[in-house]
C-alpha cells in the first residue's frame, strides 16, 4: 500500500509536523520515583524518534509534586531535565509536547494530601476517596499551576503543551455532569462546565503564547456522562478558546465499556474523531487501536481525522513509520492488544513492558547487537519463546537453525488466537513467518527434532523451547474427557451441545468462549474463588463481560470429582452434584515439555531451556525469557 496521506505533512499553528504520525502520552514510569526525566525515557524516546515518528506528546506530566506517578513538571529544577527531551525530539525532526495533568480524584499521594474534583464525588476506582470539591480560589491556584507548568514546558524547549482532559482526570471531571456538581460558574450549563479548562488555554495562549492542545474523549461512556453531541459543544467552546488541536481518545478509567482491549476492534472510536472533526476547524487526531499504518492510511484518506495516534503500535514497533515508507510494512510488529505488557504493568505502578517487544524500556540495552564468535545454534520449538531467541540471535550475525514439529510457527500462541476475542494473537506468529527467513533463519517445519538429529548438526548451542502440554487431573473418568487444547485446536470432531468446561484459568474461558459462540450450552467449573484469575487486570472483566453475555454459567470454588458418562460430577460446600454434558474438556493448567535435555546434556557445549518447557509461563515471559538469553549468547 502506498501511505500517500500518512507521510504528508502537517502545519499546527506555525508549528509544521513532517507526518500525520502522533505518538500520544503515555505512562511509561521510567521517570524517577520524583518524575525527574531519566536516561531511560530518553532512550525509550529516542528509538521512536529516529524512526520516523512526527509529533511525540510526553507525559503525563504533574503539576502538583505529591501525585504518584507523572513526569515532573510541577517545579523549574526540572526544567533541565526536560530539556534533553525536547533536545532529543528535535535532533531527529520530531515536534513535542507536554502533557500536562492534574488527576482530580484520581488522586493516589506520594504523601499526605486530600483529593480535589469539581464536586465531592467520590470515584468508583483507584483509591475511592471522597475529594474535596474545590472553591473558586482553590480552582483560580490550579489553573496558575497549568499556565506555570506550560512556562516551564516553554523554557524546556518544547513545541507545544497539550492538557489532559480525557480518562477522567481532572478537567474531564468539570466536563462531566457525573462529577460536576456544581451551582456556580464552574457547573451546570456545558459552557460553565468547560470554563475550568477553556481559561486555562485561553491563559496559556495568551501569558505563555504557546499552541495548547487537548486530549478529549469524544464520548465519556459512564453513567450520566458527556455523550459525543456534548463533546462536540465542549469542543468548540475549547477551540474558541484557542486549542490547537484535539486528540480523541474514548471514555474514562471507570468506564464499563471495553476501550483498549482486544475486544475493540481496530479504530473502533475514529467515529469520535470524526464527530468532533465535523464541528471544529483545527486539526483531529483519531485515536485507539489504530495499529497498522495501513488502517492509519484509511482513516487520513476518508477524510475522518487529520492525524493518527498510535500509542501501543510505537510500544510494539518503534521502527513502524520507517517500515512503512520503506514499503517493508509486512515487517512490523504489530501491537496485538494485549494490554499485558503496558497497561496492566502500569496499573500497578511498574515500568512498562511490551509482549511483542522486550526492548521496550531497554532500548540501550538492545540497540546494534553483534556476537563476539559466531556460533551455529539449533532451536527447538517454534512458539513465541523459540521464535524470539531466533530472531534477535539471527540479527546477532549466528547461524540459526529452528525446528518446528507442527506445520507453523506460533505454538500456544495460535491456540490463544482461537478464542473469539483474541484474533490479533495471529499476528505475532505472521510476524516471524515472514521476518525468521528474511533474517536467515532456517525453518524446519513439520520437524520433530529427535538427538540424533540435532547432534548431527555438530551445534555450538541448542536451546529447548518445547513449550507445555496440558496436565490431566487425576479425575474418576478423566480419559472420557478432551482437552482444552484440542478444542482451541479443533481436533475434537463434533462436541456435545452441552459442554463443562474444568478449569477456570485464560485457557478454560477462552475454551468457553469459542465453544459458547459455537451456540453451545457451556458451564466453567473453577476451583478458585475468581473465575480467569490469571488473566491480566485490564482485560479480565472484558473477558467476564463476553463470558456472561454469551451465557456462559460460571461456578468458582467448585472441584470436578468425577467424570461420567451423564456429566461432570462436582463437588461445592461438601455437596456434590451432576452438572449434565456431552462433553467434559480439561483446562486445569500445562506441564513442560522437558525431553530431550538428558540426551543433549554432556554432548553439547551450552543447552539451554526457555520458555513453558523450563517453568510454566505466559507469552510475556516466555518472549522476555528468549530475549535475555539472546542478549547473552
Ligand atoms: C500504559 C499506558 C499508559 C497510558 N498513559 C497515558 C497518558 O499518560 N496520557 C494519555 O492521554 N493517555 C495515556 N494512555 C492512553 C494511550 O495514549 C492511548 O490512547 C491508548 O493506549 C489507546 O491507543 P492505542 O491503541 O494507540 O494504544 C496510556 C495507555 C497505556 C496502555
Ligand atoms: S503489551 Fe500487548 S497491548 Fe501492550 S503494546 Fe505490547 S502488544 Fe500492545
Amino acid at each position: 500500500m502506498e501511505f500517500r496521506m500518512l507521510f504528508e505533512p502537517i502545519e499546527i499553528e506555525g508549528m509544521r509536523i513532517k507526518n500525520r504520525i502522533v505518538m500520544p502520552a503515555v505512562g511509561t514510569n521510567f521517570w524517577g520515583i520524583d518524575g525527574a526525566v531519566t536516561d531511560k525515557l530518553l532512550h525509550f524516546y529516542e528509538e521512536r524518534a529516529k524512526n520516523g515518528v512526527g509529533y511525540v506528546v510526553v507525559g503525563v506530566a504533574k503539576i502538583e509534586p505529591q501525585f504518584f506517578g507523572g513526569l515532573a513538571i510541577h517545579d523549574d529544577s526540572y526544567i533541565p531535565g526536560l530539556r534533553k527531551l525536547s533536545e532529543l525530539f528535535h535532533t531527529y525532526d520530531v515536534r513535542c509536547a507536554v502533557q500536562l495533568w492534574h488527576p482530580g480524584r484520581y488522586e493516589i499521594s506520594l504523601m499526605e494530601s486530600e483529593p480535589v474534583s469539581a464536586s465531592d464525588i467520590p470515584p468508583p476506582i483507584f483509591t475511592k476517596r471522597k475529594p474535596k470539591a474545590l472553591s473558586v480560589e482553590e480552582i483560580h491556584r490550579i489553573q496558575d499551576e497549568f499556565v506555570e507548568a506550560a512556562e516551564r514546558a516553554k523554557k524546556a524547549g518544547f513545541d507545544a503543551v497539550e492538557l489532559i482532559c480525557s480518562a477522567g482526570y481532572l478537567i474531564s471531571q468539570f466536563f462531566s455532569p457525573a462529577t460536576n456538581k456544581r451551582k456556580d460558574e464552574y457547573g451546570g450549563s456545558i459552557e460553565n462546565r468547560a470554563r475550568f479548562a477553556t481559561e486555562i488555554v485561553e491563559r496559556i495562549r495568551e501569558e505563555v503564547k504557546i499552541p495548547v492542545g487537548c486530549r478529549i474523549s469524544g464520548e465519556e461512556f459512564i453513567e450520566g456522562g458527556n455523550s459525543l453531541e456534548d463533546m462536540k459543544q465542549i469542543a468548540q467552546l475549547l477551540e474558541n478558546a484557542g486549542a490547537a488541536y484535539f486528540n480523541v481518545t474514548a471514555g474514562w478509567h471507570e468506564s464499563k465499556k471495553p476501550l483498549i482491549t482486544m475486544f475493540v476492534p481496530r479504530a473502533a472510536f475514529v467515529y469520535l474523531a470524526e464527530g468532533i472533526k465535523s464541528v471544529v476547524s483545527v486539526p483531529v487526531i483519531a485515536s485507539n487501536r489504530i495499529n497498522t499504518p495501513e488502517i492509519a492510511e484509511k482513516i487520513l484518506q476518508e477524510g475522518k481525522a487529520d492525524m493518527v495516534s498510535m500509542m501501543r503500535a510505537l510500544l510494539a514497533d518503534p521502527e513502524l513509520p520507517k517500515k512503512a515508507m520503506e514499503g517493508r510494512s509486512d515487517e512490523i510488529r504489530v501491537c496485538v492488544a494485549c494490554n499485558q505488557g503496558c497497561m496492566d504493568y502500569a496499573f500497578q505502578g511498574m515500568p512498562i513492558t511490551c509482549l511483542v517487544n522486550p526492548a521496550v524500556g531497554r532500548e540501550a540495552e538492545f540497540r546494534g547487537l553483534k556476537a563476539e564468535k559466531k556460533k551455529k545454534i539449533v532451536v527447538v520449538g517454534g512458539g513465541p519463546a523459540g521464535c524470539k531467541a531466533a530472531e534477535m540471535l539471527a540479527e546477532k550475525g549466528h547461524e540459526v537453525i529452528l525446528f518446528e514439529k507442527d506445520n507453523r510457527l506460533g505454538g500456544q500462541l495460535l491456540l490463544a488466537s482461537r478464542a473469539p476475542y483474541a484474533s490479533e494473537f495471529e499476528s505475532i506468529p505472521a510476524y516471524f513467518e515472514k521476518v525468521l527467513p528474511r533474517r536467515g533463519v532456517e525453518i524446519r517445519l513439520n520437524s520433530e527434532a529427535r538427538a540424533e538429529d540435532i547432534l548431527k548438526l555438530k551445534p555450538d548451542v541448542v536451546i529447548l523451547a518445547l513449550g507445555a502440554s496440558p496436565l490431566i487431573p487425576e479425575i474418576a473418568g478423566v480419559e472420557k474427557a478432551v482437552t482444552a487444547f484440542d478444542v482451541l485446536a479443533e481436533k475434537t470432531g463434533k462436541d456435545g451441545e452441552k459442554v463443562v468446561v474444568i478449569g477456570g484459568g485464560g485457557v478454560g474461558c477462552s475454551t468457553a468462549a469459542k465453544l459458547a459462540v459455537e451456540g453451545k450450552d457451556v458451564t466453567i467449573v473453577e476451583m478458585l474463588k475468581r473465575i480467569g484469575s490469571d488473566i491480566g487486570i485490564s482485560t479480565r472483566w472484558n473477558v467476564l463481560l463476553f463470558l456472561r453475555e454469551k451465557g456462559v454459567k460460571m461456578l468458582t470454588e467448585t472441584k470436578a470429582v468425577e467424570i461420567s458418562d451423564g456429566g461432570v460430577v462436582v463437588e461445592a460446600d461438601g455437596e456434590r452434584k451432576l452438572i449434565e454434558c456431552d462433553t467434559a474438556v480439561i483446562a486445569v493448567g500445562t506441564k513442560p515439555n522437558d525431553g530431550l535435555v538428558e540426551e543433549l546434556k554432556g554432548k553439547v557445549k551450552e543447552v539451554y531451556t526457555i520458555g513453558d518447557c523450563s517453568k510454566p509461563a505466559k507469552a510475556l515471559e516466555a518472549i522476555r525469557d528468549a530475549a535475555e538469553l539472546a542478549l547473552k549468547i
